[in-house]
């Protein structure tokens, strides 16, 4: 081991990390495709990866159905302080959740590989990327990674011999007795526990195969512990894609959205513009999270620490993302997707016509007639980034990006309009902090509706409420913030169809949000923030009745009232550390409330 890195504390880590799992042998991955074709391979024979006849170089896993997403009821946030994890996280004390899973972990590697994954978040070498070391037992994860991450020796030269890591402990929680023959995903679903300890910056993870509870660069380094170190040094993780936009001039600026899980925004990052729009061009830098750093210029700059699209199957397909249709045409890993009979993967919005016979997410034949998904609701790709046909030349720019705008955006069936800006910077961040969403098959167990501020729900590593003061300082610090847009793409009508016809059609929302930043666009004030009318949108290539707009723009006074409410119930959970910005601008969005009409509507004001 010592011939591969001389760094003394990773050393002595991964020697510690031995003793306590006690693997029967330890792999060092060096990142390369040769180690990465012989993981694959050892996955084929092992009945945990299918190779498909039909797409070159990728595989189909299937995981145990007790371990198909997100655990938030088991994800902790372990500060000293119970209030510095805030009353959003779980919490536990460091040292009596090191004490739980000690024991855990103690031999769970038993008759295993322990893989040793360095890893980048970011370019190799850029000032705002950072280093992690997964140890893991889980070869599936260690594939996973390298399409993920910049994984391997590049990683271990940046770190040399005393550069800073985050150790990053992984295990599925099943050692194996001599003879025992292993199953196709090993886990331990009683038993999962996903634990960050945000002050001594570590991450433990137990049961666990699956996506962001397995894939430790993710959500618990690239989020959590990300957030709390944005917060010490001045500088935003957040859960956002960014996205650059080129008018007909060749102009381009980039925008960063927050969306919750499984609310679009893969398909944002690499929207197609529609008809009528011809000349406009989208280019993706990232799909999931965002680094957010103030420059010099006093501009905000935004890497994508990752490297891959860990993107949600059900839904993508060629009329809805084309952009992620061709990134997936090879090197791909699908996880819970259907299989089928000419060895392709299939789920449901893939194609308009469903296959007469697919073997679905479980292993078991499946028709059109079958009454369960072929494909679960979570089912994933893993697919490098540099294969997306509008990935942007700057992509991997080791300085970022500039952020000209900042959307946020739940999924509200009711009540929520498509588009408004916020007045200034803590308006928005109050947009941001009660922005709704309802329930999607991203994590187990989650409520019918939910407060998902700025989407970092399950994934801010700190007191929220620490975190909302934090993005209010950000503003401040900076001469010209960029400019904050609320969204929402899924608002229904009375039949329960979405009234927005959303992806490449968001594009002209898109559009007036540029002109606003770039002081061009025009928009009236409506109670919630400012409006495009209907004029004030371009509709080229697009029938959409005027009076529909203006349903779909409505805010009812009483259902605005609701909403008050309800940001009023999430604010008294975090009493004393509440910043008072965000009670005034509650009071000032009650006021603009009682003076509107019963139903305010753009049309009292246009014409
Ligand atoms: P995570 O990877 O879980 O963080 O989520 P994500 O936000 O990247 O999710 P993704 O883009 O993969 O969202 C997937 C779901 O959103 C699919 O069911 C899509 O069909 C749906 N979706 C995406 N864009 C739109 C849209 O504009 N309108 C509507 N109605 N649905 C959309
Ligand atoms: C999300 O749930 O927001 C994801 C998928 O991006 S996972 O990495 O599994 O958390
Ligand atoms: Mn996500």
């Amino acid at each position: 081991m010592a011939g591969i890195t001389k760094h003394k504390r990773l050393l002595a880590w991964i020697d510690e990390m031995t003793q306590l799992c006690q693997p029967e042998r330890v792999h060092v991955c060096d990142g390369s495709q040769a180690e990465y074709d012989a993981l694959c391979q050892q996955l084929v024979e092992g009945g945990t990866f299918l190779k498909l006849t039909k797409r070159e170089n990728s595989f189909l896993a299937r995981s145990d159905p007790r371990d198909v997403a997100r655990v938030e009821d088991r994800t902790f946030i372990c500060s000293l302080s119970k209030n510095d994890a805030g009353p959003t996280n779980n919490w536990m004390d460091p040292k009596e959740m090191k004490a739980k899973l000690t024991a855990d972990f103690t031999g769970c590697m038993k008759g295993r590989t322990m893989y040793v994954v360095p890893f980048s978040m970011g370019p190799l070498g850029s000032h705002i990327a950072q280093l992690g070391v997964q140890v893991t037992d889980s070869a599936y994860a260690a594939v996973n990674m390298r399409i993920m991450t910049r994984m391997g020796q590049g990683a271990l030269d940046v770190l040399g011999e005393h550069g800073d890591f985050v150790p990053c402990l992984h295990s599925v929680g099943r050692p194996l007795s001599a003879g025992e023959k292993d199953a196709a995903w090993p886990c331990n679903p009683d038993k999962i526990t996903i634990a960050h300890f945000p002050e001594t910056r570590e991450i433990w993870s137990f049961g666990s195969g699956y996506g962001g509870n397995a894939l430790l660069g993710k959500k618990c380094l690239a989020l959590r512990i990300a957030s709390a170190m944005g917060r010490d040094q001045g500088w935003l993780a957040e859960h956002m894609l960014i996205v650059g936009v080129e008018n007909p001039h060749g102009e381009r600026s980039y925008v960063a959205a927050a969306f919750p899980s499984a609310c679009g925004k893969t398909n944002f990052a690499m929207m197609v513009p529609p008809q009528g729009m011809e000349g406009w061009k989208i280019f993706t830098v990232g799909d999931d999270i965002a680094w957010i750093k103030p420059g010099k210029d006093g501009k905000l700059y935004a890497i994508n620490p990752e490297a891959g699209f860990f993107g949600v199957a059900p839904g993508t397909g060629r009329k809805t993302n084309p952009n992620a249709i061709d990134t997936l045409h090879k090197d791909c890993i699908f996880t819970n997707v259907a299989l089928t009979d000419d060895g392709d993967v299939w789920w449901e919005g893939l194609t308009d016509e469903k296959p007469a016979h697919v073997i679905d997410w479980k292993g078991n034949d499946w028709t059109p007639m079958s009454t369960t998904p072929a494909a679960h609701p979570n089912s994933r790709f893993t697919a490098p980034a540099s294969q997306c046909p509008s990935i942007d030349p700057r992509w991997e720019d080791p300085s970022g990006v500039p952020i000209a705008a900042f959307i946020f955006g739940g999924r509200m069936s009711k009540d929520m309009p498509l588009v408004f800006q916020a007045f200034n910077w803590s308006h928005g961040v109050y947009l941001a902090a009660t922005m709704g969403s309802e329930a999607t098959a991203a994590a187990v167990g989650q409520a019918a509706m939910r407060r998902d501020p700025m989407a970092m729900l399950p994934f801010c590593g700190y007191n929220m409420a620490d975190y909302w003061s934090h993005w209010l300082n950000v503003g401040r610090r900076i001469p010209n913030p960029p400019r904050i847009f609320r969204v929402n793409w899924f608002r229904k009508n009375e039949n329960g169809k979405f009234m927005w016809p959303g992806f490449g059609e968001n594009m002209r929302v898109l559009r007036w949000i540029l002109d606003r930043v770039q002081g061009k666009g025009y928009a009236v004030e409506s109670p919630l923030g400012w409006m495009p009318r209907h004029e004030d949108l371009s509709w080229e290539g697009l029938e959409y009745d005027k009076n529909k707009f203006y349903e779909l723009m409505g805010v009812g006074r009483e259902a605005g009232a609701a909403e008050a409410r309800a940001h009023e119930e999430l604010f008294d959970k975090f009493f004393d550390r509440l910043p008072k910005e965000l009670i005034y601008e509650r009071e000032l969005m009650r006021s603009r409330l009682w003076r509107s009409p019963d139903h305010w509507e753009l049309a009292h004001e246009g014409d």
